[in-house]
């Protein structure tokens, strides 16, 4: 063997031998005590992509922390193999728990066959999934989706109440993600019936600012007289307002901006008067998630859909009260 192939083969057994650590089965019996401590949660979270993102991981962890919670946290990059793979691993070193935002909404019954066959609850997070057996998972907790964006349409309505036509464009979230469905579908619902609003154009920014940004750039250089942008969420806003600014116009009074998650910065760009309704997606439910694993663990059940509390603050509002958001 050639200096190279010997230092190829160590490596190759070092890797090995850290999976094994890693990754051996741990008897099941170790399931943590009443209060949570020694519980294993594996978390599979879907990357990084907005403030609201970082927000959800940190309510988590934190939560996590408090309780005693072990929480093996596995960060996806934003692709659905690296989640399956993450929830694998937890199946194999046989964790209390298993928890996660499903990035798309298709896919999933495989593996949470597995995850029912070897005996591990799953509980689902933030987003929600497409199955036809729903006994694949133990319960979700999250955000509505589809009321936000009834809430975005009950807004419109209101604002455009006196007008005869309302050009609207749309940034959706992340192609197949049940938030952008939700968000899509709950529009359209909440506009059915009044022809005056016309969406003119819809594409996906996949929840990212620099998307927003690029794809507004050609939007405004395609379309005249849009009087409405509705964007997913407040991270493709932000870069929504910089394209709007760079024309000339005025976000908030020439071209209406309705957007969802309330960060700092939305609720900062409603109160200076360049946003005009900002409906909440909340992403501190991690005390709720670790209460959830913790009932799970001792085998009890939980309910099977449960949303978490979330408001809408617009141009209409006492803007002068909102608490600091802290995402
Ligand atoms: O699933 C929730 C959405 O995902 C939030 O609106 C968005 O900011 C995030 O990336």
């Amino acid at each position: 063997m050639n200096g190279h192939a010997l230092k190829k083969s160590l490596q190759i057994l070092t890797l090995l031998l850290f999976a094994g650590t890693l990754f051996s089965c741990r008897p099941r019996e170790s399931l943590g005590n009443a209060a949570g401590e020694g519980l294993i949660l594996g978390f599979s979270q879907i990357g990084a992509e907005s403030a609201w993102r970082n927000c959800n991981t940190r309510s988590i962890q934190e939560a996590a922390e408090e309780k005693g919670v072990q929480l093996l946290f596995e960060n996806a990059e934003q692709k659905q193999e690296n989640q399956i793979k993450a929830l694998r691993s937890f199946i194999v070193y046989q964790v209390d728990v298993i928890a996660f935002v499903p990035i798309v909404a298709d896919g999933w019954d495989n593996i949470l066959r597995e995850a029912k066959e070897a005996g591990i609850p799953v509980l689902i997070t933030d987003r929600k999934i497409n199955t036809a057996d729903n006994s694949l998972y133990a319960g979700f907790i999250g955000t509505d989706s589809f009321r936000e964006g009834q809430e975005g349409a009950r807004f419109l309505l209101r604002k455009f109440a006196s007008a005869d036509s309302v050009r609207i464009v749309e940034i959706q979230g992340t192609e197949g993600s049940s938030v952008a469905i939700g968000r899509a579908e709950g529009f359209r619902e909440g506009l059915a019936g009044q022809d005056k609003f016309e969406i003119i154009h819809s594409v996906s920014g996949d929840f990212l600012r620099s998307k927003g940004y690029e794809l507004m750039r050609g939007i405004l250089r395609r379309y005249d007289g849009i009087d409405v942008v509705y964007s997913h969420n407040d991270g493709m806003t932000l870069g929504i307002l910089d394209a709007i600014r760079e024309v000339g116009l005025a976000p908030g009074k020439d071209i209406v901006i309705v957007t969802i998650d309330a960060e700092q910065a939305a609720i900062d760009a409603l109160k200076r008067g360049e946003v005009n309704c900002v409906i909440e997606c909340n992403p501190k439910m991690g005390p709720a998630i670790i209460e959830l694993a913790e009932k799970l663990a001792r085998g009890e059940s939980i309910p099977p859909f449960q949303h978490v509390h979330e408001v809408v603050f617009s141009e209409y509002d006492d803007l002068s009260s909102i608490e600091p958001r802290g995402y």
